[in-house]
């Protein structure tokens, strides 16, 4: 029988399509271990978890006993490692618990790895490693410097760092992917595009970051999640793999394709910019294509018409998703212009 691949994060936005994904191309069986944080959600892989060929244990990665007992329990061939306080916005209001979950919880995942001799171990991490690119630069390619520029992105890019240190001093196999944004169903509503969409359906206001010509080189889900899992199987040991959509466009630009698509009335409303925010992040995506032989396949257009189709049919997941611990975060975020209308 093939061991088995631990998923870290598997019930989050990523982390479930990766699952999916991975159920159809691999003949591992797929451990799901997650913290079901206020961005975890089970829904996210209904269908999915079958007590056998996919199964959901929740716990924390920071968690040395767990993670070790788990590890102990069956062989597995590999750790993916998706699980992260993920959002820029509650990084800047409380950094800590992304220290804890993204920098310790790695360390964690490492140790245990390396103690219990899984083979490999993938860091899925982000762009945003790299700061802020200016506009006539050169995209980032993956030995560009590490310039963080949020407190997410440092403890994105300090886990990196742990991540190599484990494969120069004890020679771990590991594997480091570094994305721009992603898209596509199930991301959860604080993040850019799932927010206006949800807001130009309900016909609230959009509430743009100061000018909103900030650049993101936007990505479909799916073909993230196929360049991850050509790296978990083909990437070199040590190596950083860049994945990018090679497809940037201005914020303002996407909030205007939302309203068209959606044919919403909704305005756009100018807020107070996010500090320290990033003006462009760009992947040079020409070096992975090579090495994996991967290219991202999902036309923005066709993406994200896709994306805002998921949204008006799946209604109820949005609104259980939009009940919690997510009304508290919104109407203190952007309550002050629209209290009340979430
Ligand atoms: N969303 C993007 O555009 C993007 C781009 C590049 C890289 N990434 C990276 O991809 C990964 C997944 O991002 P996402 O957008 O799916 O995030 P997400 O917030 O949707 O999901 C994160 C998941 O991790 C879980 N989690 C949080 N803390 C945990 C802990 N201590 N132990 C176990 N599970 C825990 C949550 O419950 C959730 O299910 C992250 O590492 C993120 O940094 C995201």
């Amino acid at each position: 029988m093939s061991s088995s691949i631990l998923v870290t994060g598997g019930a989050g936005f990523i982390g479930s399509a990766l699952v999916r994904r991975l159920l159809l191309s691999t003949e591992s069986n797929i451990v799901v271990l997650d913290a079901l944080t206020y961005a975890g959600n089970l829904e996210n892989l209904d269908g999915v978890i079958d007590g056998h060929r996919c199964r959901f244990l929740r716990g924390s990665i920071t968690d040395t006993r767990l993670v070790e007992t788990i590890l102990q329990g069956e062989k597995f061939d590999g750790i993916i490692n998706c699980a992260a306080e993920s959002h820029v916005d509650r990084s800047i209001e409380s950094a800590v618990p992304f220290i804890h979950t993204n920098v310790v919880g790695t360390q964690v995942l490492l140790d245990v790895a390396r103690r219990q001799n899984v083979r490999r171990f993938l860091q899925m991490s982000t762009d945003e490693v790299y700061g802020d690119l200016p506009r006539n630069a050169d995209a980032f390619r993956s030995t560009s410097p590490l310039a963080p520029s949020s407190p997410y992105s440092a403890s994105k890019a300090a886990a990196d760092l742990l991540v190599l240190a484990a494969h120069r001093t004890h020679g771990q196999d590991v594997v480091i992917t570094r994305c721009s944004n992603n898209y596509g169903p199930r991301q959860f509503p604080e993040k850019f595009i799932p927010l206006m969409i949800l807001n130009a359906l309900e016909g609230r206001p959009l509430p743009v970051y100061g000018d909103g010509r900030q650049i993101r080189d936007w990505i479909h889900v799916d073909d993230h999640c196929e360049a991850v899992i050509r790296a978990y199987h083909d990437g070199d040991s040590g190596a950083v793999y860049t994945i990018g959509g090679d497809c940037e466009r201005e914020n303002i630009d996407v909030v205007h394709m939302i309203l068209k698509a959606t044919a919403s009335a909704s305005a756009v409303t100018h807020v107070t910019d996010r500090p320290g925010h990033d003006r462009r992040y760009a992947i040079d995506v020409s070096e992975t294509a090579t090495r994996l032989g991967w290219t991202p396949s999902i036309r923005f257009e066709d993406g994200l018409a896709e994306t805002i189709e998921w949204y008006r049919t799946h209604q109820a997941w949005w609104t259980n998703v939009k009940s919690g611990d997510y009304r508290t975060y919104y109407e203190r975020h952007y309550g002050s212009f629209h209290e009340g209308t979430l």
